[in-house]
């Protein structure tokens, strides 16, 4: 009775003191030290509440102050009772902030990022966060561990899939897309806190291995990797998630130059900083000593949460008595996460986040599943499509083969921490659908996901579908595509290839999916491979035998339907590349942004060339380049203008689409800087344009940079425009692309 009373007058207080920090210190002043360690302790709740059990370590931490904040459980109910002893039985009341791995969607699944980021279509991007915190913020989540932002140019790594490509300039635009889309300004019960992640430079793990080595240069740093993350702080990111790796040889954890002189005191970071899991934990693996002398390098880095390790809340009282940390930097960390849960509003309705009303109409809600079906074609990249084989026509025989043909659970990739599959269509029933009776439609599996020698290499991967005998399923494959008209092979990668922990040494189609479809290709039927995967894969034998080809990544919940949209016509192929897709394994680490070298052979050149900078045996360049993508039309691009107004330069080209269909094109705008003091790469994207054209239609299309878009970064992280020539370059791709050389003075 008296703690509800409290309350009460807590959610009052906080009503009248809204956006006033005051009412964050007049709380830290009634609590203890251990009130306030209990703050920075973020623990997973997964399966702590069954039924009307709450676990007793966790019911304790809660009821005692011991957790600052749960994540990872899925349920409202769960989350409310879990909600309701932190308010009613903790002595100040103070709520938990409760986060999720809302990476692209709760239960509506959008494409993995990675794909979402080939629709190059920020509007739509935002639109998908948006639409992740409106399901996410009814059933208790008030926090999203995203957006991921790590530039990743090593396709082994399987977290790829959750990043946005190679570049930084787009992931960067991607990132604070997401944010705004996450959380507006805090003003709606719908909008929930991001966190930024993972900072910084965990894609550069060495060999594209999880977890591996990072060393770079602060040059690399500040321009290739970092301007993601800055992004995401301009945008106003609330919290930001620190990384497993090392940066310049300290745990980036543990990295005080990183979390406070440019996290905090360059970019003006105002948020919480949390570990990712267990990172304090891991540093004795590192090297660095045990976990009391970790959390202590941490706080005093500028770490505010630990998720997991448990070093904040078991060493940190200590390390105060024995004057290793000091009351002033627990505070700090305490205010941070006290001044989140009020920004989120928690403070005056812990329960903000747990709307059984909203929970009904929003989750899975048809106008979401619209927006993932629209933003899901958007994202699938057409990279050949041989005497217009796509559209299909709906007639005749259509066979549907592959692994990925009959499954449910696969098709939204990694981190669907939340996805419901029994409500998802697999392919072979969207087609079905989508055929209406009006052609006949014959579906198999026909191979393994892997063959038997390959797990053995390695590991079984993919279990969720099933293990069939391959000489039987060959056979009824080629049966059956000797009935059809076509055939559709739904092959690749299935979800768990990517995501955490799954990286690949190989990036070719895996044994047994090879083989099948090398004897479908010898039927002489047309052939289209849909390409599932979470990252480049070798598509080098494919791209010359196969008739089509069309990456499909993961792409979320209404996939199978929006696959049919592309197949049959009802919408054309806007996708582009955000990646660079690779000829051989060997070529990695590939993208389209690097440096010349003294001995430079262009991505364009066929032969190979002796004392230069290429390999004997596969050409530099991608298979299929960065900003690559075809569509049911083709777009020409002539007559280039540049002009130069004070501090900016604008591109402008006449752009026109010469086949018979509508369709959407992204015009892109590269530069390259031609004398620097530091080296600067070929090409670097600075401005895009995504636009519709109908048949026949020309627009010129004018994209405008300024002096930011035409600076670098030195090794401070400082800003520097350096005079003198510049080629401006635009075109449809990283590769295809028009020039004109200008002097900036
Ligand atoms: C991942 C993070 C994730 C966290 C919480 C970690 O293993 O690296 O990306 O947010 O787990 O689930």
């Amino acid at each position: 009775m008296i703690r509800l009373f409290l309350l009460a007058i807590s959610i009052c207080t906080a009503t009248q003191l809204y956006a006033n920090i005051p009412y964050v210190e007049k709380l830290m002043s009634k609590m203890t030290i251990d009130e306030k360690i209990g703050q920075l302790n973020l623990m997973p709740a997964g399966n702590i509440v069954t039924g009307e059990k709450i676990e007793s370590k966790t019911a304790d931490d809660i009821a005692s102050g011991r957790l600052g904040g749960i994540f990872n459980i899925k349920g409202r109910e769960k989350i409310e009772k879990l909600q309701k002893l932190a308010v009613e039985k903790s002595r100040l009341g103070i709520p938990l902030i409760v986060g999720m791995d809302i990476i692209h969607g709760y239960e509506t699944i959008f494409p993995i990022p990675l794909a979402l980021s080939c629709s190059w279509n920020l509007e739509g991007i935002e639109k998908s966060a948006r639409i992740a915190a409106e399901e996410a913020s009814c059933v208790g989540i008030g926090w999203t561990f995203s957006p991921m932002v790590d530039i990743c140019v090593d396709a082994r790594w399987g977290r790829m899939a959750e990043g946005n490509g190679e570049d930084p300039y787009l992931g960067g635009l991607i990132g604070a897309a997401m944010v705004r889309g996450y959380q507006g300004n805090f003003s709606k019960p719908t909008e929930i806190m991001a966190c930024m992640k993972h900072f910084a430079l965990y894609g550069a793990v060495e060999g594209g291995r999880d977890y591996n080595t990072v060393d770079m240069s602060r040059v690399r740093m500040f321009n290739q990797y970092l301007p993601p993350y800055k992004a995401c702080v301009e945008a106003g990111a609330g919290s930001v998630m620190s990384s497993f790796n090392l940066v310049d040889g300290q745990h980036a954890t543990a990295n005080r130059w990183l979390l406070t002189d440019v996290l905090r005191k360059q970019w003006n970071f105002n948020g919480f900083v949390v570990t990712d899991y267990g990172s304090i934990f891991e540093m004795q693996s590192h090297g660095f000593g045990p976990i009391d002398k970790n959390s202590v390098k941490a706080l005093k880095a500028g770490t505010d949460m630990d998720m997991c390790s448990q070093g904040f809340i078991n060493c940190l009282k200590t390390a105060l008595e024995k004057g290793e940390v000091s009351l002033h930097e627990i505070d700090q960390a305490c205010r941070r996460v006290l001044e989140a849960k009020y920004k989120l509003g928690l403070f005056d309705n812990p329960y903000k986040f747990c709307d059984a009303r909203r929970e009904k109409e929003v989750v899975y809600s048809a106008a979401n599943r619209k927006v993932a079906r629209d933003l899901a074609a958007e994202s699938f990249v057409l990279l050949k499509n041989n005497q217009n084989l796509l559209p299909l026509k709906k007639q005749g025989t259509i066979a549907l083969i592959g692994p990925l043909s009959q499954t449910r659970n696969n098709l939204t990739g990694t981190w669907s921490v939340a996805q419901n599959p029994e409500r998802y269509e697999t392919l072979e029933e969207g087609l079905k659908k989508a055929l209406k009776g009006r052609a006949n439609l014959l579906c198999t599996q026909g191979c393994n996901l892997m063959s038997d020698a390959e797990i053995q290499k390695g590991a079984e991967f993919g279990k969720t579908i099933n293990r069939i005998d391959p000489a039987k399923g060959k056979a009824e494959a080629l049966k059956i595509a000797s009935q059809a008209d076509v055939v559709i092979c739904a092959m690749g990668e299935c979800a768990d290839f990517s995501g955490e922990s799954s990286s690949r040494a190989d990036l070719n189609l895996p044994d047994e999916q090879l083989s099948l479809l090398q004897a479908l290709v010898e039927t002489g039927k047309p052939v289209v491979l849909l390409n599932f995967s979470g990252r480049p894969t070798v598509l080098d034998w494919e791209s010359k035998h196969v008739d089509a080809i069309m990456n499909v990544w993961f792409g979320g919940s209404e996939m199978a339907g929006a696959v049919c949209d592309i197949l049959f016509g009802d919408k054309s192929p806007s996708g582009r590349l955000t990646v660079s897709l690779p000829r051989a394994n060997g070529q990695q680490p590939l993208y389209y942004n690097h440096l010349n070298t003294g001995r430079p052979v262009s991505d364009s050149e066929t032969q190979y060339r002796k004392y230069a900078s290429n390999y004997i045996d596969v050409r530099n360049g991608a298979l299929y380049p960065f900003g690559y993508g075809l569509s049911y039309t083709t777009f020409s691009y002539d007559n280039l203008r540049v002009s130069v107004h004070n501090d900016s330069v604008t591109a402008t080209v006449k752009v026109t689409n010469t086949g018979a269909c509508g369709s959407y094109e992204v015009v892109q705008l590269y530069i390259h800087d031609v004398y620097a003091t530091i080296a600067r790469p070929v090409c670097e994207l600075k401005g895009f344009q995504r636009i519709y054209l109908k048949p026949g239609e020309s627009r010129d299309v004018s994209i405008k940079i300024g002096r930011q878009e035409l600076s670098y970064y030195n090794s401070d992280g400082d800003l520097i425009f350096e005079p003198g020539e510049f080629d401006i370059m635009i075109g449809k791709n990283s590769r295809d692309l028009m020039t004109k050389r200008i002097v900036l003075n």
